[in-house]
């Protein structure tokens, strides 16, 4: 059998692609550990970020040498930095054979077929029309996760005018419910209990195509599954994000009390900038009825620092939300160029520096909010569900919380894959820690 290593960057939906081209090799090729003992090596790409990209092509331009010694290596490019760059890459990384586009991972092994008659290298960063991908039900042997990723629709049609998604994963296409629920079933059937649905955009599921559900009744219907636990999904837009859907977090035992609702910036000067089509308030007014409907929420954002304009004043704004929402966590970025991103062409670009020190503050405030929020679960009692032994520290085992907390505890053998109660003894940044109870 030959060897396939795998590395991906960027999102869940990569993971996700990556796990199912890992499940289109089967029988062919085993993953392995090290690019030095890999036939084939695949580089999953995210170029949603400058930085992200950078890391890609630093990774496959150290793989040279490696092409150097053994020729008959396969080295493949895939994911958003491939779809982005196409022909170009082949020319800057004249080391590699193949270049996949996100939405043409499920033709790998047509491609390899070519590459190994010699066509190579090859290129394809075609979209598909439809969202019809073969059903790949991966086979989870070996150590069996507790929770997976199902993505339910690929592409965006918001065009944020910083964001790059639109062109690399192409216009927004719903995949087939029934497709999605006999994915799920079969991930259940093999003892996964907890899925998280995956979309740019999952608040607008199925409202481009006829006779789909919508986002809400796909996840009663997901949830009702038998077996399955726990039901997560992202991400939302929160102009889409409606009441039907807010209900579900308080009608639907299984959808878990975490949201994350990116909100970018708080100033609705750049806001409109950004084309994101909702102002602060709008924003504030549905955490306020999402929060009636389930008041123990958690929720978590993504923010964007030093967009193109963005005024001291503006980005006060930001912060001011922040102290307004109290997230339980953010993910904060420096503001970056993107190809074909309308706001590439923007003025009044805010220098490094100044990105850099409004980042610094973000991070100030928010995890003073993160800490107290995670102190207020100091003494309390939690239900998590066992994913593991703890990587830290293999003494611990390791979950999450339904609000998407991590807990390491104390807690007797064999516990992988159930749902145990936690008392919370104690905290950091990033993890609470505690002790398994009976209560
Ligand atoms: N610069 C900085 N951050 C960006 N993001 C998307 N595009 C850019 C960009 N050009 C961030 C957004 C998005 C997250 C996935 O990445 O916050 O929600
Ligand atoms: Fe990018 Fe906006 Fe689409 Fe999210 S909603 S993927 S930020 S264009």
């Amino acid at each position: 059998m030959k060897k396939v290593f795998i590395r991906t960057f960027g999102c869940q939906m990569n993971e996700y692609d990556s796990e199912r081209m890992l499940a289109l090799l089967k029988g062919e090729y085993i993953p392995c550990q090290e690019p030095k003992e890999a036939d084939l090596i695949l580089v999953n790409t995210c170029s949603v970020r400058k930085k992200a990209e950078e890391k890609v092509y630093g990774l496959v331009g150290r793989l040279k040498h490696l092409k150097k010694v053994r020729p008959e290596l396969i080295i493949g490019v895939c994911g958003c930095v491939a779809q982005q760059e196409g022909e170009r890459l082949l020319k800057r990384l004249p080391h590699v054979d193949l270049v996949l586009g996100p939405q043409a991972v499920y033709r790998l092994r047509e491609a390899l077929a070519k590459i190994s008659r010699g066509e190579g290298p090859l290129v394809d960063i075609n979209f598909q029309k439809d969202f019809r991908q073969p059903l790949i039900f991966p086979e989870l042997d070996g150590d069996r996760p507790v929770k997976a990723f199902v993505t339910i629709m690929q592409g965006c049609d918001n065009f944020c005018a910083y964001c790059v998604v639109p062109y690399t994963r192409g216009r927004e296409v719903s995949r087939p419910p029934e497709d999605i629920l006999a994915e799920v079933e079969c991930l259940v059937k093999q003892g996964v209990r907890e899925v998280t649905l995956l979309g740019q955009n999952v608040n607008s599921y199925g409202r481009k195509e006829r006779g789909f559900p919508s986002f809400a009744e796909l996840l009663r219907e997901v949830a009702s599954i038998s077996g399955l636990w726990r039901v997560r999904f992202t991400t939302s837009h929160p102009k889409d994000l409606d009441e039907n859907l807010m209900r579900c977090f308080a009608e639907v035992p299984e959808v878990c009390e975490h949201l994350h609702l990116p909100v970018q910036a708080g100033s609705n000067r750049i806001l409109k900038r950004m084309h994101r089509r909702y102002t602060r308030e709008e924003y504030l007014s549905k955490v306020e009825k999402l929060r009636k409907f389930c008041p123990e929420i958690a929720l978590t954002t993504d923010i964007i620092v030093g967009f193109p304009g963005e005024t001291e004043e503006d980005f006060k704004e930001t912060l001011r939300l922040l102290e307004e929402v109290r997230f339980d966590e953010i993910f904060s970025f420096k503001y970056s160029d993107r190809p074909l991103a309308r706001s590439t062409n923007f003025e009044d670009k805010i220098p490094e520096e100044e990105k850099a020190r409004r980042l610094a503050k973000v991070h100030e405030i928010q995890e003073r909010i993160t800490r107290e929020i995670n102190e207020s679960y100091l003494g309390k009692v939690v239900e998590v569900l066992v994913e593991g032994k703890s990587p830290g520290n293999p003494e611990l085992w390791t979950g999450r919380t339904r609000t998407n907390h991590v807990v390491n505890f104390s807690g007797p053998e064999n516990l992988k894959g159930k749902l145990v109660h936690v008392l919370i003894e104690g905290c950091g940044l990033h993890s609470l820690r505690g002790r398994i109870t009976n209560n």
